[in-house]
């Protein structure tokens, strides 16, 4: 539909699936981290990743759910290369913090720095660049004008959830900035950026029933699916990323 099938930059368009875009590539001998591997975008990026032969650590907080998604990549992909480990993004939730900032920023934060040296060694010993992709959100928008308020995280008089997820949204994008400015400074080979997928029909807003109905129905026409998702900045520019950017479907937003 015009002007969602409007190729960008990239040569590809809104509504371009992860596999057209990834098409040709072969990501044997790398390894890929994806969170919330369970459901929605995750578990379709887990899939098309595993079709380009990566390896992929499948992070969830319900191993059943995980051993289901797994299952079914494994019959449709049987070389596919595919584990799954627990992973609850809230585990520090006893630190009360919201749950949207704790999941979306706090939890990945924290994954990314206990993973880190990993990478840097890895990095430098196989010469092959880390990358990391934190999914945030247009929605980043929602946030205060201010930016983000730390000290009305817990404030619950006047909460709204689209103002928390909008903050921890933001956070994912200030996140990559910032690694990606200290990688440039300590002259390491990785680089980090991060994304909008785009607004796919997924589980996401299961706790918004009237708007999750919405968007199974009307949203249907101009939505997109989850084959559909993220994986744009792989191929967006050949070669190194562009560091330190909020990617967009069709290319690079800012
Ligand atoms: N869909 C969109 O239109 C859209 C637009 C912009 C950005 N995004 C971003 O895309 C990302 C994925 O969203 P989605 O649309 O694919 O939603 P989804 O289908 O609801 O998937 C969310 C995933 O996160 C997992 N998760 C939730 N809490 C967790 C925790 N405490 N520990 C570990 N895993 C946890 C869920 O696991 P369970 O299966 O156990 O619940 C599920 O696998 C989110 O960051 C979202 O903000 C989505």
């Amino acid at each position: 539909m015009w002007p969602f099938n409007r190729k960008g930059p990239s040569g590809f368009s809104w509504y371009s699936t992860a596999e057209e875009v990834t098409q040709g590539l072969d990501g044997s001998g790398l390894t890929a981290i994806v969170t919330g591997a369970s459901s929605g975008i995750g578990s379709e990026t887990a899939r098309v990743l595993a079709l380009r032969g990566v390896h992929v650590v499948m992070a969830v907080r319900n191993l059943s759910t995980g051993a289901s998604v797994k299952e079914a990549i494994v019959k449709e992909i049987p070389t596919a290369k595919v584990d799954v480990m627990e992973l609850d993004l809230t585990s520090m939730a006893s630190d009360g913090i919201e749950l949207q900032f704790a999941t979306n920023h706090v939890g990945h934060f924290l994954l990314t720095h206990l993973l880190l040296e990993n990478m840097k060694n890895t990095s430098r010993e196989s010469k092959i660049e880390g990358r990391i992709v934190n999914v945030s959100s247009e929605g980043h928008r929602f946030a205060f004008r201010e930016g983000i308020c730390f000290d009305k995280i817990n404030d619950q008089s006047g909460y709204s959830s689209w103002t928390a997820y909008g903050q921890s949204k933001l956070a994912n994008i200030l996140h990559a900035n910032e690694l990606s400015r200290r990688f440039e400074e300590e002259g390491v080979e990785i680089t980090a950026n991060s994304l909008h997928p785009g607004s796919i029909i997924t589980n996401l807003l299961r706790y918004h029933s009237f708007i999750d109905v919405l968007s199974r129905t009307v949203g249907k026409l101009v939505l997109k699916n989850v084959q559909q998702d993220k994986l744009r900045p792989v191929k967006d520019h050949t070669g190194k990323l562009s560091d330190a950017s909020l990617y967009h479907p069709v290319g690079r937003m800012v």
